[in-house]
């Protein structure tokens, strides 16, 4: 049985229908749909389309569609070529009149579009607490870094020391950047399309405002053409998500690159690492690899949906159900990336001896001796010249003697002296760096105060949407007002 046989007979293709059954991926549509269904009929019966009696007994067929999901004993039929197909189908034979008049005022068309929204506000919100989750991990670890610190690098080359929780913090900002994306993606993407019908809306007395406002939109299409054509939404889920896979590969390569034997900053926990089929001695950081790999993929979800979307006419087409597959794979992927990071980090030693002694470079106090004797009144042009020629006069004398021969030229100059020697051990070093949010313990300190409330504030602001995927049931005639 198809749904269009009146017009076409049933005889379909099975090449067609092997090409275009969702089914297989869009079933876990299922909750929206039902959802969806629920607060479709209950405004059809606000519009006086159907009884209140007809209104309870399709939702009586839709909650006992529910149930045989859950319980897995659903049977999906031949031709169920969608979710949607699937569950009008067996709505139908349990409520053999009533069912016929589910589909009332309402198109596939709009029925997808709002049963993704949906799917995405919340599966996308609680990615987002999973970024919440692992930025916590990175607030522990900071906070139990204390004052360790390493080189800071800029172009991989040892530049100035940082506080290790200053370092991995700087990774926590842009997760939390992540975070207000997706936070603003979601709120953009609540508005409903439930009514816009197959494109041009309906003759009937359909009530849009009440369906959004019991689906907890904010509030319901201004065009029924773009209701139906708009995936602006899951293109800005894929980027939010490639962007965040981005951020997560820049972390994940430096924790291949601290885990080398070479650097040696961080010891991956045994059940977070894993060997080899054939060196008996590896311990490889695989869980950093794949998360810096995937980001490719996310970036191909995104790129190649923008593809799909590129000149396509108005308003549905077909190409649109191509919108599931990145989407639901960038998500999947998504979340074992955070789930496997957070256990990762959270288990992770970090090597405080070797960060220190890679930082106990004594070129890394150039900046701090430039800086003294800006303090002391010279143009820091000036400064920066004065020391960068002690720089390049005891690197002459070769790596070894550098430290010694160093030591030896600022304590001799007469614009900087003995006194300035402290500045060279770079636990004296770190602690001058005291300007708002930078690398220092004072500044630090306010910095991890400032992205504890962040967090707080992001959680509760999760929350709120959480409240929108609490089903309230009918909203009243007028909508939300
Ligand atoms: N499975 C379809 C999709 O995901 C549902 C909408 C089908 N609409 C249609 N006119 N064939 O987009």
């Amino acid at each position: 049985m198809t749904l269009w046989e009146g017009r076409l007979g049933s005889d379909q293709a099975r090449a067609l229908m092997e090409l275009s059954e969702s089914l297989s991926f869009d079933r876990r549509l299922a909750p929206d749909d039902l959802r969806a269904s629920r607060a479709h009929v209950r405004g059809l019966e606000r519009g006086g389309i159907i009884t209140s009696d007809e209104t309870a007994e399709i939702i009586q067929a839709l909650d006992q569609v529910e149930r045989e999901l859950g319980e897995g004993s659903f049977a999906f039929a031949e031709g169920d070529e969608d979710i949607h197909t699937a569950v009008e189908r067996r709505v139908s034979e349990i409520a053999p009149v009533t069912g016929a008049k589910l589909h009332t005022g309402r198109s596939r068309n709009d029925q997808v579009a709002t049963d993704l929204r949906l799917f995405t506000r919340r599966e996308l919100s609680s990615v987002a607490g999973l970024v919440i989750d692992l930025s916590e991990a990175l607030l522990v670890q900071a906070q139990k870094a204390g004052g360790a610190y390493l080189p800071g690098y800029t172009h991989l080359q040892r530049a100035q020391c940082v506080l290790l929780s200053h370092h991995l913090l700087a990774h926590g900002w842009a997760l939390s950047r992540d975070v207000d994306r997706i936070i603003h993606t979601v709120v953009r993407l609540n508005v409903s399309p439930l009514g816009a019908g197959a494109l041009a809306g309906s003759s009937l007395p359909l009530d849009p405002e009440g369906v959004a406002c019991e689906l907890g939109f904010e509030s319901c299409f201004e065009n029924s053409m773009d209701a139906v054509g708009d995936r602006d939404f899951v293109a800005e889920a894929l980027f939010d998500l490639a962007l965040l896979g981005v951020h997560l590969s820049r972390f994940a390569e430096e924790i291949v690159i601290w885990s080398t034997q070479e650097v040696g900053f961080i010891s991956i926990a045994d059940a977070y690492a894993t060997g080899s089929s054939m060196l008996p001695q590896k311990k490889n950081p695989d869980i950093a690899e794949l998360v810096r790999g995937k980001a490719g993929r996310l970036i191909g979800d995104l790129t190649g949906f923008l593809a799909t979307l590129k000149g396509l006419p108005l308003a549905y087409n077909r190409d649109l159900q191509e919108d599931k597959d990145p989407l639901f794979d960038s998500l999947d992927n998504m979340r074992r990336e955070l789930v496997a990071l957070k256990g990762l980090i959270e288990t992770a030693t970090f090597q405080l001896d070797r960060m220190r002694d890679a930082a106990h470079d004594e070129g890394s106090a150039a900046t701090d001796l430039a800086e003294l004797l800006v303090s002391n009144g010279v143009p820091f042009r000036e400064a920066h010249r004065v020391v960068g020629s002690l720089v390049r006069q005891a690197a002459a004398q070769g790596r070894s003697l550098f430290p010694e021969v160093f030591a030896e030229l600022v304590s001799a100059h007469p614009l900087l002296g003995p006194e300035a020697l402290q500045l060279l051990d770079p636990g004296v070093g770190v602690t001058r760096r005291t300007s708002p949010g930078a690398a220092g313990p004072v500044a630090v300190a306010r910095q991890m105060e400032r992205f504890r409330e962040r967090l707080d504030v992001d959680r509760n602001r999760l929350e709120t949407l959480a409240a929108l995927d609490v089903e309230v049931g009918a909203c009243g005639g007028s909508g939300r007002g």
